[in-house]
């Protein structure tokens, strides 16, 4: 009885019955009111009145890459198209998982164009068969336009690749197909990673 009693009075003596509204003394008011624009208030600095800006144009996003500059339809830039980027064994894997996810229901996980979709009849056209010799030699850069655009029956992949996921996605096709009659993997790390070295010990040697 006591113990609720004083803990009534106790809870009661926090509130004076008006809610306070002030923070009483600012000790550091320069915090407490801040001196710049505040992000959604209007801005007299800017003809729009916007503080908070939009990126200016032809800015890149941290982590994103420079754009490719393919231009949709120009087949003959299609077959030169490459890139610089070379791919590890952890690069491969992820490659083979989005290849898995995006392009394996047609194309099938051993690559052969009997993916599920095709097989059971419910896609009329067949999905290429990147082991045929049709696809065995077929430019990076064709692929690439073919995930990027898509191809006839096929839909572009762009919106849910980005262009490193669909050269990873290419660099695994390639990979696959090297060890089935294709042309021999130029996409691996080991010759970028070779040259590097060979350069420090030049280097080291001149000391
Ligand atoms: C809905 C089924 C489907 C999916 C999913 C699909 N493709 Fe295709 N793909 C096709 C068909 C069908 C063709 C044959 C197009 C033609 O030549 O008419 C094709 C052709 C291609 C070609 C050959 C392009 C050329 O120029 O002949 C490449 C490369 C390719 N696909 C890559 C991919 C990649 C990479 C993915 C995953 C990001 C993917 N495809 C997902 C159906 C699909």
């Amino acid at each position: 009885m006591i113990v609720s009693l004083g803990i009534t009075i106790g809870l009661l003596s926090c509130d004076s019955g008006n809610t306070r509204r002030t923070p009483g003394h600012i000790y550091a008011p320069d915090m407490t009111y801040s001196r710049a624009y505040d992000a959604y208030t209007s801005n007299p600095n800017f003809a729009d009145s916007m503080t908070s800006r939009l990126p200016v144009a032809g800015a890149i996003a941290r982590g994103h890459q420079l754009p490719d500059h393919l231009k949709e339809g120009d087949t003959t830039a299609y077959k030169t198209f490459t890139t610089s980027m070379r791919f590890n064994e952890d690069d491969l894997k992820e490659g083979r998982r989005l290849f898995n996810i995006y392009c394996g229901i047609c194309h099938g996980t051993n690559l052969d164009g009997q993916g599920p979709l095709f097989a059971s009849g419910k896609f009329a056209s067949m999905p290429a068969n990147f082991k045929d010799a049709k696809y065995l030699h077929m430019s990076v850069g064709q692929m690439y336009a073919a995930a990027k655009y898509g191809k006839n029956m096929m839909g572009s992949y762009a919106a849910q690749l980005d262009a490193k996921q669909r050269w990873m996605v290419i660099a695994y096709i390639k990979k696959v197909q090297s060890e089935n009659g294709g042309d021999a993997f130029a996409l691996g790390e080991t010759a970028k990673a070779d040259s590097s070295k060979t350069m420090v010990a030049k280097v080291e040697e001149k000391k």
